[in-house]
């Protein structure tokens, strides 16, 4: 996969290029191209920003520089702007975008684009209800969240499918050495060899923990026989 970001700050984007997505980028799994829409000025001063029509406090991102950064580019793939705005970004859309050849993503810095830059997009998502001081941090959430779904980028191949969010549900508690630590222990079951209860436990620990701290992702779910009764389980030992 191609990922371009079109930002005024390719300094930032280093969080990316370490650990396991800096990996995946050195084995070529995956490619990130950093374009700088300052460059695209044409005035000497170098401007991507000017003062909103009809007056007002604050810049406004220019159309100009960052079109021009866009037609640069050899392709695109879906074209995306970070913004408060936008709709919320989740598992769902990062495995969406995953199966993407080619993405690339445009980021405001301080101030508001001008509307019409908007219509350069495919989507404007957000990464929750607050605002930050530029689209870069949300940028680099939705790539990493999107690229470590790439088969070969995680080190342990069947973990993505696992884990909290891909089946509905939020993750199992997990342990390891020591089975003691100062008196508090490790569940039992999970040392008992018992592959079968271990399943079990984990399953209804899973739906445990997301019927006490997200209900509402339970709300559409069609729960299976096995997983009502661990329901009501879970419902009268919380009693
Ligand atoms: N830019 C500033 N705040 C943002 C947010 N919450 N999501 C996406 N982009 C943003």
């Amino acid at each position: 996969m191609k990922i371009n970001v079109l930002t005024l700050f390719p300094d930032m984007f280093t969080p990316l290029q370490v650990s396991m997505l800096g990996r995946g980028l050195e084995d070529g799994k995956w490619d990130l191209n950093l374009v700088n829409f300052r460059d695209f000025t044409t005035d000497v001063h170098h401007h991507v920003d000017d003062t909103p029509y009809g007056g007002g406090a604050g810049m406004v991102l220019q159309i100009m520089p960052i079109k021009k950064a866009l037609d640069s580019l050899p392709s695109t793939g879906k074209v995306i702007i970070t913004a408060p705005q936008g709709k919320t970004f989740n598992e769902q859309v990062a495995q969406k975008w995953a199966k993407e050849d080619e993405l690339t993503f445009i980021c405001g810095h301080y101030e508001g684009f001008d509307q019409r830059v908007y219509e350069l997009a495919d989507e404007t998502v957000s990464i929750g209800d607050y605002v930050l001081t530029g689209g870069e941090l949300p940028t680099m959430s939705m790539i990493d969240a999107t690229v470590r779904l790439i088969p070969g980028i995680l080190g342990n191949a069947a973990s993505p499918v696992e884990e909290s969010f891909s089946h509905g549900l939020l993750e199992y508690p997990q342990y390891t050495r020591p089975a003691d630590f100062e008196g508090n222990k490790v569940p039992e079951v999970l040392t008992s060899g018992n592959h079968q209860k271990i399943a079990e436990w984990r399953h209804k620990e899973a739906l445990k923990v997301t019927y006490l701290h997200r209900p509402d992702m339970l709300k559409d779910r069609q729960f299976t026989d096995e997983e009502k009764k661990m329901l009501r389980e879970i419902k009268s030992e919380l009693d």
